[in-house]
């Protein structure tokens, strides 16, 4: 009854649990694909089950029901559709026909008996609603609205024994057999959802991605349910650990357009981005220290003040033969900005450069302001996200000079060079890309990605691999 409940659920914790994003839909598509893995997986596991012994009292005589297995079973397709109604799904297999057959023990006094039987029940309806919701600490929660069991007849037939005493009894206890199935098909129902539920109380909402760095995934708002889709919204930011500082910017509101031809779609803002840039930044983290034994040996401009001559004429003449460091720190966050097809970067940054003295000490030389612009492209091919960078624009100015003014065209020119060759081996590693994260359970498969405005949109088709549920 649950398990394509319980498909849905993985797919989306998948989604929560290892792949944060900000918006996350399952559609239509997703929805099926659950039910038939869960239907698939009901019908497996009804062929081992055994069911729990059966014992009571009738007539003063104690019997028992023992080693009751499943001989028969016909399972229609079940139904699962979103409710919008109560925020949810409704799960309905009608029609459910079992037989079952066992053996049977009687006590009445020093009296012994025993035999076998065979159950049959026939016409079992089942429909059962699940709300989603959210609780307040931003978990994903479900709850049992309704659960309506029918079960239009029994027929028991017992052997052995003394069956004939009894059996003539089996017509006057169906009422109360049929009333039991129905109650203990709906309290096995209900028990999986409260077991559920606790399973995703128990998800992390936020992880832990790195030196002081959290990523906070947890539910911003109940879930929305329509017809054709289920839409969870998640914080999807970046946070400080230590501090719980958060970004002085806003989420923008994004609509990821639906995508019933695929399992699942997810939307990713900028914001998400734009959080961990902010992060990095207050923690001091976007700086970089270039030494001249960085620059390989093939290039034949150095960080040494006598290749500077080109560049800033003075330089050589003021303080000869001394290696250079260059300080490169960004002074604003780096902001990113999705737009449709192409992903901006602006980046600002200072670049103070010393001049190393022999006997170690640094002289401050000069400050320069860098003020750059990149776009980027990303995409999926084969299961791998690949992405590229190019430089847009950059210029420098002077900021602060100890060696006197100097013109700053020239060294922009080499700057640019430098850069350039950057991106170029920048641009080798996101060729070779990222493997789209998988789980032991879940792939992703038929995955497309998409810039636009405000966002990154991903569909994706999901394969849930069978033996994840042994
Ligand atoms: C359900 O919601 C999605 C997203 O808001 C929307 O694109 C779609 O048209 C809606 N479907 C129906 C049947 O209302
Ligand atoms: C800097 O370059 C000059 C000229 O090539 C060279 O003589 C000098 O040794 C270099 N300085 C250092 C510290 O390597
Ligand atoms: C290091 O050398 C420079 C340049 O010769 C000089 O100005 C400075 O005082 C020296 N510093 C120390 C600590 O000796
Ligand atoms: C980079 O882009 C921003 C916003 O589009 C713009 O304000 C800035 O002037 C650009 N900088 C350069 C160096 O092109
Ligand atoms: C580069 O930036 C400068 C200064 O912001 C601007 O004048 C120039 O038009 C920009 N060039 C391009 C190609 O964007």
């Amino acid at each position: 009854m649950l398990p394509p409940v319980i498909v849905v659920l993985m797919l989306i914790s998948f989604t929560c649990g290892e792949n944060p994003a900000i918006q996350v839909t399952l559609t239509n598509k997703g929805l099926q694909y659950g039910k038939n893995l869960g239907a698939e997986r009901v019908q497996e596991k009804l062929e081992l089950i055994t069911l729990p012994d059966i014992t009571g009292e009738v007539l003063g005589i104690h019997y028992i029901l023992t080693g009751i297995t499943i001989t028969k079973c016909d399972f229609p397709e079940p139904i699962v559709e979103f409710n919008q109604d109560y925020t949810g799904f409704t799960t309905s297999i009608l029609g459910l026909s079992v037989a079952l057959t066992g053996g049977w023990m009687t006590h009445f006094g020093i009296i012994h008996d025993g035999g076998s039987f065979n159950i049959a029940i026939f016409g079992v309806d089942v429909t059962s609603v699940v709300e989603l919701g959210k609780t307040p600490d931003g978990h994903l929660s479900l709850t049992s609205v309704s659960c309506d069991a029918q079960v239009g007849d029994v027929n028991i037939q017992f052997q052995g024994g003394a069956s004939w005493i009894f059996q003539p009894f089996v017509e006057h206890f169906k009422g109360r057999m049929r009333s039991e199935i129905r109650s203990s098909i709906c309290s096995n129902v209900e028990e999986s959802i409260v077991n559920l539920d606790y399973h995703l109380q128990t998800m992390e909402v936020s992880f832990n991605v790195g030196q002081d760095l959290g990523f906070d995934a947890h539910l911003t708002d109940i879930p929305v349910i329509n017809e054709s889709s289920m839409i969870l919204g998640l914080q999807g930011e970046f946070y400080n650990i230590r501090t719980h500082q958060k970004p002085p910017f806003e989420v923008l509101p994004f609509t990821l357009p639906e995508q019933p031809d695929y399992m699942l779609s997810m939307g990713l803002s900028d914001s998400t981005v734009n959080s961990a840039s902010y992060e990095l930044y207050s923690a001091g983290r976007l700086q970089v220290l270039l030494t001249d034994s960085m620059i390989p040996p093939y290039i034949h401009t150095r960080l040494n003040t006598s290749s500077m001559g080109p560049y800033i004429p003075q330089l050589p003449k003021m303080f000869p033969g001394l290696l250079m460091n260059l300080q490169v720190y960004a002074t604003e966050v780096p902001m990113f900005s999705f737009q449709p097809g192409v992903v901006v970067l602006g980046l600002q940054g200072d670049v103070k450069a010393v001049a190393i003295q022999p006997n170690d000490t640094q002289t401050p030389l000069f400050k320069l302001h860098v003020d750059s612009n990149f776009s980027g492209k990303v995409w999926v091919a084969a299961g791998i996200v690949k992405g590229s960078m190019t430089l847009q624009n950059l210029t420098l100015t002077l900021a602060a000079s100890e060696v006197g003014p100097f013109e700053t065209d020239k060294l922009q020119a080499l700057v640019k060079l430098g850069v350039m060759a950057g991106l170029a081996k920048l641009n080798v590693e996101l060729g070779k890309g990222l493997v789209l994260p998988r789980t032991r359970n879940i792939e992703l498969v038929n995955t497309v990605l998409g810039v636009e405005e405000g966002f990154i949109a991903m569909c994706s088709d999901a394969q849930v691999f069978k033996d994840s549920f042994n």
